[in-house]
């Protein structure tokens, strides 16, 4: 739980810096919203940890396939994932495993709005995933991960 609160410490202070607060508003292209995605998402959600042992939050790839498969339409996919992020709860959470080992996702100070948009981002885009993600799809499903 300690690296998720100084996470979010170090989240806070970057939404609130002027610089990311005018980004924010700016942001409707693609490079705005990766930016926005890495600076907010990857301080948690971070594809380049070395392995599944030090993660503090489960890579957004497979966040994005477990939404995928519950929601396979673009709007609800981004309607489902900003209303959780706008109020994570245990209780309406998807994700059994990661919620039992990190605790529900912490609430944020950001925008609906950005959300949206970084959500869409995702929906729309091939994200980065870590190296050893496939290895631990396979482990976890018993299937070979097809990509996103
Ligand atoms: C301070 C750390 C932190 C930050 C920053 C963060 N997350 Fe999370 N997130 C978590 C943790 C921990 C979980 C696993 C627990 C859970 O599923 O609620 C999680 C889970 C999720 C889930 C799955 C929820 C479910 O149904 O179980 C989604 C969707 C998600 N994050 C999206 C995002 C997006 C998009 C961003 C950037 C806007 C983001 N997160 C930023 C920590 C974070």
């Amino acid at each position: 739980m300690k690296a998720i609160s100084t996470a979010l410490f170090a989240l806070t202070l970057t939404i609130s810096s002027a610089t990311a607060q005018e980004m924010f508003k700016a942001s409707d292209s693609s490079d705005e919203n990766l930016s926005a995605l890495m600076m907010t998402c990857y301080v948690c959600h971070n594809p380049r940890v070395k392995s599944h042992d030090d993660i503090i939050a489960p890579p957004l790839v497979a966040v994005k396939y477990r939404y995928k498969s519950q929601y396979s339409e673009k709007e609800a996919f981004v309607d489902a994932i900003t209303s959780f992020i706008m109020n994570p709860t245990a209780e309406t959470a998807l994700m059994r495993g990661p919620v039992r080992r990190f605790g529900p996702m912490p609430q944020m100070p950001m925008d609906e709005g950005m959300v949206k948009k970084i959500v869409a981002y995702i929906y729309d885009n091939e994200i980065e995933e870590p190296e050893w993600f496939s290895e631990h799809f396979k482990e976890q499903h018993g299937e070979d991960w097809q990509g996103q």
